[in-house]
């Protein structure tokens, strides 16, 4: 059994960042044409767009503020105008904030955690889902983190972000399955990705000793469960938070 997207569309957002860009050409090799997202970074985007346009996949980078209504619609104008609406929507994008204590936190990093877990995925839900609707079938999949079953301190913003995207995808999932559109969320341990690559890995013993594996997982371990909840090989998985973290949490059943 392959993993085929073979004429499928495929969008990822925050595809400039550590998890996406690995998600995003993982998509592309298993063959889907990319819109590869950015905020900022149109130089990364770029790069990637050339990656996979090497690999005989159609692809283009497309700018916007995941927690703007008006940047998302204009984006997925584009995005269907030039690849066709995408069957398989990934949201990746997260906003970054120093982590501290609830009573240190600075209250705005919560309204910024909000818009980026909760309100990111709410507009791409309404940008792109009317069109899976259409064509009954879709894949949409969002990035969580294994820090919600953690909640450990100094996470307080972040979890509170995830545990709102968490409610919006399970009552997603039953919104629109009888559509054959499933809605997932793969939640990743701390991952190791290019930029410690780049730095150099060093030993976390505080951390892997709480994994069951004993290790960290890497971005191609994430991107390999979103391409299988990606595929036809998932079609009856939906409603689902799939932590690819070696172990360290386990959702009760
Ligand atoms: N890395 C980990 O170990 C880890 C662990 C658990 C969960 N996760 C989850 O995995 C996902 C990716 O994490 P990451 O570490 O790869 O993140 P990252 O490297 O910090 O990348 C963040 C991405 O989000 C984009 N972005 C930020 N704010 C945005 C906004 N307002 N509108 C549009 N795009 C915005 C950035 O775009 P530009 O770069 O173009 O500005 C970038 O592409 C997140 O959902 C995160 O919660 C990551």
């Amino acid at each position: 059994m392959n993993i085929d997207l073979t004429g499928k569309t495929a969008i990822v957002t925050g595809a400039t960042g550590q998890l996406g860009r690995t998600i995003a050409r993982s998509l592309a090799q298993c063959g889907a044409d990319m819109a590869v997202h950015y905020l900022k970074n149109q130089e990364k985007a770029n790069e990637l767009v050339q990656d996979i346009t090497a690999m005989g996949r159609k692809a283009i980078a497309v700018q916007a503020d995941v927690a703007d209504q008006v940047s998302v619609n204009r984006m997925a104008q584009r995005v269907i105008a030039e690849l066709g609406a995408p069957q398989i929507v990934v949201n990746c994008a997260v906003s970054q904030y120093t982590w501290t204590s609830v009573l240190e936190q600075d209250p705005k990093d919560y309204v910024d955690q909000f818009d980026t877990c909760v309100m990111h995925n709410v507009l791409m839900a309404k940008a792109f889902i009317p069109h899976m609707v259409k064509a009954r079938y879709g894949r949409f999949i969002g990035i969580n983190t294994e820090c919600v079953m953690q909640c450990l301190p100094g996470q307080s913003a972040y979890v509170a972000g995830k545990r709102g995207m968490d409610g919006v995808y399970r009552i997603l999932a039953r919104e629109v399955g009888m559509h054959g559109i499933t809605v997932n969320q793969v939640a990743p341990g701390w991952t190791i990705s290019d930029r410690e690559r780049e730095s150099g890995v060093k030993p976390s013993p505080d951390y892997t000793s709480h994994v069951a594996l004993n290790r960290r997982g890497t971005d191609q371990e994430i991107a390999n469960a979103v391409a299988f909840l990606a595929s036809d090989l998932a079609a009856f998985i939906t409603g689902v938070y799939l932590p690819v973290c070696g172990g360290y949490v386990m959702p009760a059943i």
